[in-house]
This record gives structure tokens, sequence and C-alpha cells, in this order.
């Protein structure tokens, strides 16, 4: 009689601890269910961000001269940041790869103020509220490149915000020479990069970036 009475506690106890087991886990398993949706819900807003950056930073353009690589560094930092479109500006007529040959012909350009002619075309240059406009400095200015750009298209009502890397003149002057070109435009404090520093930029990029609205 006993052994009866101790077999039904037993049982009555397995069966008590069965069934807060069996709560828990079906508990447990809600939790994660909702986690799970609460996870797809965040998935979700972050696509509708993305979406909301896409069609923002239509207006973008990241654009840049670069003969060493440093401007390009600087430009797809850029690029990461704000967004948009990034495109390198080109010339029909390549530039010599020697540096002292690059350094001469650079110099002859700047003093023949020559104008050389760009493989680049923008084709839809009118879609860009704002452009990001890098190139190295070439004797205390922009490679000539630039000003061919500045002269092809009209840039007025437009935004452009520059970008240089340097060798230790820093941005000499070069905001000024694009204001000029582009009167109309609003060219904000520019952004000077020492070249070997290039590749590290980002915390000057994004502070700069801060600085004048992005
Ligand atoms: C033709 C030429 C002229 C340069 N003139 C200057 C200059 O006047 N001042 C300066 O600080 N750096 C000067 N530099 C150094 C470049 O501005 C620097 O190396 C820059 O980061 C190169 O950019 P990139 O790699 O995008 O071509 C000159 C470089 C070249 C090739």
């Amino acid at each position: 009689m006993n052994k009866k009475i101790i077999m039904l506690i037993v049982a009555v106890v397995i069966i008590a601890i069965a069934g807060v087991s069996i709560y828990m886990f079906t508990g447990s398993s809600d939790t994660n269910t909702n986690n799970n949706q609460n996870n797809n819900n965040a998935v979700e807003d972050d696509t509708n961000d993305n979406t909301n950056v896409t069609s923002d930073d239509a207006n973008i353009l990241v654009l840049y001269f670069s003969m060493s690589g440093n401007t390009e560094a600087v430009a797809n930092i850029i690029h990461d940041e704000v967004g948009g479109d990034i495109i390198r500006l080109e010339t029909v007529q390549t530039y010599p790869e020697d540096y002292d040959e690059l350094v001469d012909y650079a110099q002859e350009e700047q003093q023949d103020n020559a104008r050389p002619e760009l493989s680049t075309t923008i084709e839809n240059i009118d879609q860009y509220d704002t452009i990001f406009l890098g190139y190295p400095n070439w004797w205390g200015d922009m490679p000539m490149p630039i000003y061919t750009f500045l002269d092809n298209y009209d840039l007025s009502g437009k935004t452009i915000a520059p970008f240089i890397t340097h060798g230790g003149s820093g941005l000499s002057g070069t905001p000024s020479n694009i204001q000029e070109e582009e009167p109309d435009a609003t060219v904000p404090e520019g952004l000077a990069i020492y070249g070997d520093d290039a590749k590290n930029s980002q915390s000057d990029v994004r502070e700069w970036l801060n600085s004048i609205g992005y």
C-alpha cells in the first residue's frame, strides 16, 4: 500500500515536471519567434532606410582626377560615406608614367593654360545637385583636366565640394579657382589630405563632411 502511494507521488511529480518543461519550452519558443519577427522588422526597416538613401543620394556625384591613386583613395572614402555615383576623370592624351616627366609635362600644361581633352563624358550632369570634386595638387594648382571639366559643364546652382591630396602645399587656394570658374555654384570649404595619409583619411573625411552638412 505504502509502495503504491510512493509510486503515485513519483508519477505526479514526473507529470508536474513534464508539464513545467513543456510550458517553458513552448514559452521560450514563442519568445524566439517574436525575436525573429523583430529581427525581420529590423531588416525591413534597414531595407527601407537603404531605399531612402538610394533615392536621396541619386543627386550626388564624386568626380576625381588621380594619377598615383591618392586622390582616388580619398574619393572612395567619400563615396562610401555619401553614396551616389563615382567617376574617374580621364583624358584622351594619357600622362607620362615617369614621375619626373610627369612633373615637367604638367608644368608645361599649366604654363600654356591648356585644356586637355577629356575622354570621360558625364551624360547626366543635370541630375546632380552636389559634386565632390577631387584632384591632386599640381604645382600649387589643380591639374588642367579639372579646368577642362569646369569649362565643359555649366555647374550653376550646384554645390561643388573640393578635395585635394598634396605633398605639403594643402589646398593652395584651389576652391577660389573653382568658384571663379563657376561663379553661380556654391563652393564650401575644401578638404586637404596629405598624399601619404590618403588611405587612412576616414576620420578627416567624416569631420569635413559633417562640417559642410553631409
Ligand atoms: C606634376 C606634379 C606636381 C605636383 N605639385 C605639387 C605641389 O605643388 N604641391 C604639393 O604639395 N604637392 C605636389 N605634388 C604632389 C601631389 O600633389 C601628391 O603626390 C598627390 O597626393 C598625388 O595625388 P594622386 O596620387 O591622386 O595623383 C605634385 C605631384 C605631381 C605629379
